[in-house]
């Protein structure tokens, strides 16, 4: 158990400005994620956390203590900061065994030889590679090496555990019991868990609280939750879900009384003040976009209150859901159905969309002015 804190981190390779002022505070028990496309600086971050890279400045402090301070004078070893790191890829001794691999950082720590063979047993059972106890990394899979790195990060019982990408190289199946798992560690062991991913669907399931960067700096900290129903700007919005949310042009404008009255081809809305963000909102008409997830379009054959007509574009069926595309005016957007439906292409339907399942962001800053109430 332990708890991080980045301070003003900033890291160059170069002149490659990879860290940006940095700021970010791992809780105890966290199993916090950074998200984020390739490049943005996961990786290095995790380095610095575990004291493989040192940073230009800032300071890093584990559980209250100075690991890296603002001089970059005192710098605690990797080796006492009490951690554990699987990589991207997994550095696994290839002249030992499975067993060998797991058991040989745990006989350092000078545990009981009945202790070793309960956390190899336990270790191996946990990621499902039992079998393959005696054998050597190069008689494993890449999938299976990798699990046999997990395994071996796990059964030392680290206060911390840094993971990078480590369900990379596992099948779409295996992955998803790999989760589950992961998610059932962290609960039982209570070990702060930094996660690195870039597959959004694995930050979303897995994590307390998610980190998304963007080229080296923070866009959005904040649970799951939080980041899905209300990115904190268009970038966010268009990283987040899958199929991607939908995004619509719109005028608003600020009432007298402080709502937001919006015009899109989604309607005509007027939002409460209470789901208005922090954001300055410019006086006059100003140019919005309103966003909202393809789960909350729903389809109805008949013209109701509250509804809009849209015309069908086209049908994806995907056995559990289908998805609709669909035209309203100029813009078109996605419907997600459970289930398979059909519509015949060009059919006029109409939609029907939660007002307060819409979020609307400033064109020209991009950020969120009106979230969606959890
Ligand atoms: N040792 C290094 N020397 C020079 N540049 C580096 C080094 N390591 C990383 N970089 C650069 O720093 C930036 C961030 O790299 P990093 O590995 O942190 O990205 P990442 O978010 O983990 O990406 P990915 O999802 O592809 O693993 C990239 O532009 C990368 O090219
Ligand atoms: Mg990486």
């Amino acid at each position: 158990m332990s708890r991080i804190e980045l301070i003003n981190i900033n890291k160059y390779y170069g002149d490659n400005h990879v860290l940006k002022n940095l700021n970010l505070t791992i809780e105890d028990g966290d199993f916090m994620t950074l998200l984020g496309p390739s490049g943005c600086g996961k990786t290095t971050t995790l380095r610095v956390v575990s004291g493989l890279e040192r940073p230009q400045g800032g300071v890093m402090l584990i559980d209250g203590k100075e690991a890296i301070n603002a001089e970059n004078a005192f710098y605690l070893e990797p080796s006492k900061r009490g951690l554990n790191l699987v990589f991207q890829s997994y550095a696994l001794w290839p002249h030992m065994t499975v067993k060998q691999n797991i058991a040989f950082g745990l006989k350092i720590q000078k545990l009981s030889k009945a202790e070793v063979e309960k956390r190899v047993t336990d270790s191996l059972k946990m990621m499902r590679i039992e079998e393959y106890v005696n054998r050597y990394p190069n008689e494993l899979s890449g999938g299976q090496q990798q699990r046999v790195a997990i395994a071996r990060a796990v059964a030392s019982n680290p206060r911390l555990l840094l993971l990078d990408e480590p369900l990379s190289n596992l099948d779409a199946r295996l992955r998803i019991d790999m989760r589950s798992e992961l998610q059932r560690l962290h609960r039982e062991l209570g070990t702060t868990i930094i996660y690195v991913t870039h597959d959004q669907v694995e930050a979303l399931t897995m994590s307390t609280k998610i980190a998304l960067f963007k080229a080296g700096e923070l866009s959005q900290v904040s649970t799951p939750v939080e980041l899905y129903m209300n990115p904190i700007d268009l970038q966010a919005a268009d990283f987040i879900g899958n199929p991607r949310i939908n995004l619509l042009e719109g005028k608003a404008k600020l009432r007298g009384d402080g709502t937001l009255e919006v015009h899109s081809a989604l309607g005509d809305h007027v939002f409460p003040k209470g789901d208005l963000t922090n954001e300055t909102i410019p006086s006059g008409e100003f140019d919005v976009v309103l966003a909202t997830r393809p789960e909350q379009v729903h389809i109805e054959t008949r013209a109701a209150d509250g509804n809009l007509p849209v015309k069908v574009y086209a049908n994806q069926p995907a056995g559990s859901e289908t998805l609709v595309s669909l035209q309203a005016g100029k813009s078109d957007f996605l419907a997600k159905q459970l289930g398979l439906v059909h519509y015949d292409i060009n059919q006029q339907v109409y939609v029907r969309i939660d007002p307060t399942k819409i979020n609307v962001y400033n064109a020209q800053t991009t950020r969120l002015i009106k979230r969606t109430s959890l």
